[in-house]
């Protein structure tokens, strides 16, 4: 991934966001320090000026004018001169005594404290001072003035301001070096996901994407598309596996068709001959209709689109009318076929296609057992749900093919002999599915018992999706 991209990430901008509120709450606060910490030093220099000045006034008061000058001029030569200004200066400002060597301007008519530059001698040079001063007037036209150098505060303020435009700075430049790398780090990450579905749509579907093992959550995302991945492998190899049963069991029915009717024309036969090709083609139509109707329902029922079909349905109703169209055959046979209901059991279903599921339980159940058995259809509304079952005393399906019998064109070896098409019990299973049905295929001892058992119904609803 190149720089660039990395800047533009979702991760980028929040990263930004996120320290452009940080640099404005640090601004904010170190603001504030500043603030209090410089009012703390302006409080303390008016205090030790107050106190100055109360000192001289009371010299004054005791020593009258030659006390103070005698005391001012000792004070200016002393270690206070460093940072103390005083003066005192006659009727028309002329300076008597102090370290300043002329009443300044901005005090000549302002009371109280004021603050401003003054000029002072630094060595050999002249420098502005911020200053903060007041002045007192003596009686008979003298007047006092006490000053304070603010260069401490000044000195404070530049290195507070130092302070805060380095830490800003460097809170910036962490800030977009850090924001950067994650970024970069997660857009890695993003990119093998990127990387493997190009590989996909490129056409090789066994690309996955790489998983870390660091179990966070782009291992979960990984291991997620991974599993769908996989899901899709199986149903793409599943739907080839179908096309091609269906190719290989479509052609054996047509070459018959075909066969029969080159060898009905080779034949040179009468109209009677004829009559019974053309009735044979037409039944063998039929079967291949039969068979495309058969693939048809699994894939409607598989498709799972029927919500809206799906009503409440009384299944005695539904059960009987199913059995009734199965008793001639049953009869032909030489079956018992019995009908039993216990309880008003109560599904929520698809009519049409749950018919077409018992029809194809009582037709393997009637095809498979051999004659002088019996087959019993039985529908029960049990603490579980709503159940149908069919029970045969035929041959049964040994426990370790039951899995394998519901698969598409799967047919047992004992059954060969039998027609059809191994795809009665895949619809079954196609329609349990589709209406949250538990499907079980158990042993009758002796012969086959499948059951379908419906979630219960409350209140006219479904409680299955
Ligand atoms: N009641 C049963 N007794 C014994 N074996 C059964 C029974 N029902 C199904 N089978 C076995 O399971 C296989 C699959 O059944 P399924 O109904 O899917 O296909 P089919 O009956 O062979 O063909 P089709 O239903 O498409 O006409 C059957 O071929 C048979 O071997
Ligand atoms: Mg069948």
């Amino acid at each position: 991934m190149s720089p660039r991209n990395a800047l533009r990430t979702t991760t980028f901008r929040l990263a930004l966001a996120y320290l452009a509120i940080f640099v404005a709450s640090s601004a904010t606060l170190l603001g504030f320090i500043y603030w209090a910490t410089s009012g703390a030093i302006d409080r303390e220099s008016e205090q030790i000026i107050e106190a100055e000045l109360t000192g001289l006034r009371e010299q004054y008061r005791q020593w009258g004018v030659v006390g103070l000058v005698r005391v001012i001029e000792e004070r200016s030569k002393g270690d206070r001169a460093d940072d103390m200004r005083y003066l005192v200066a006659g009727p028309r400002f002329e300076r008597v005594t102090g370290n300043l060597s002329a009443w300044p301007p901005e005090l000549r008519d302002r009371r109280g404290l004021v603050e401003f530059p003054l000029k002072v001698r630094v060595g050999d040079r002249q420098e502005a001072r911020q200053t903060m001063a007041m002045a007192f007037d003596l009686p008979n036209g003298f007047r006092l003035l006490v000053g304070r150098d603010m260069k401490e505060r000044s000195e404070f303020r530049e290195r507070v301001l130092g302070a805060i435009a380095w830490s800003l700075a460097l809170t910036l430049a962490f800030g977009l070096a850090g924001g950067y790398w994650v970024s970069r780090h997660l857009m890695r990450r993003v990119d093998a996901i990127n990387r493997t579905s190009s590989g996909i749509r490129a056409g090789d579907l066994q690309q996955r994407v790489p998983v870390t093992g660091k179990g966070d959550e782009f291992d979960q995302l990984a291991l997620n598309l991974n599993a769908m991945l996989d899901q899709i492998e199986r149903l793409m190899s599943g739907m080839r596996q179908v096309t091609a049963n269906v190719a290989h069991d479509m052609r054996t029915p047509l070459n018959r068709l075909r066969a029969r009717l080159e060898v009905t024309l080779i034949e040179k036969p009468d109209e009677a001959r004829y009559r019974e090709a053309i009735q044979e083609t037409i039944d063998e139509a039929d079967r291949i209709i039969a068979t495309f109707n058969a693939m048809l329902s699994i894939a409607e029922a598989e498709s799972g689109a029927k919500t809206e079909s799906m009503a409440r349905t009384e299944l005695p109703p539904l059960v009987d009318q199913i059995a009734e169209l199965y008793e001639p055959l049953a009869e032909e046979k030489g079956l018992a076929l019995s009908v039993e209901h216990a309880g008003r059991a109560v599904a929520r279903a698809d009519h049409h296609l749950l018919s077409q599921a018992v029809a194809n339980l009582l037709d393997n159940a009637i095809k498979y057992t051999p004659s002088g058995g019996s087959v019993t259809v039985r529908t029960a509304e049990t603490a579980k749900g709503a159940e149908i079952t069919v029970a045969d005393t035929g041959p049964g399906i040994p426990a370790e093919s039951r899995e394998a019998v519901l698969a598409r064109f799967v047919r047992l070896e004992q059954s060969r002999s039998t027609p059809g098409n191994g795809l009665g019990l895949s619809l079954v299973q196609a329609v349990a599915r589709m209406h949250g049905a538990d499907l079980l295929l158990e042993d009758n001892a002796p012969g086959l018992r499948v059951t379908l058992r419906f979630a219960a119904v409350a209140n006219g609803r479904s409680t299955a999706k």
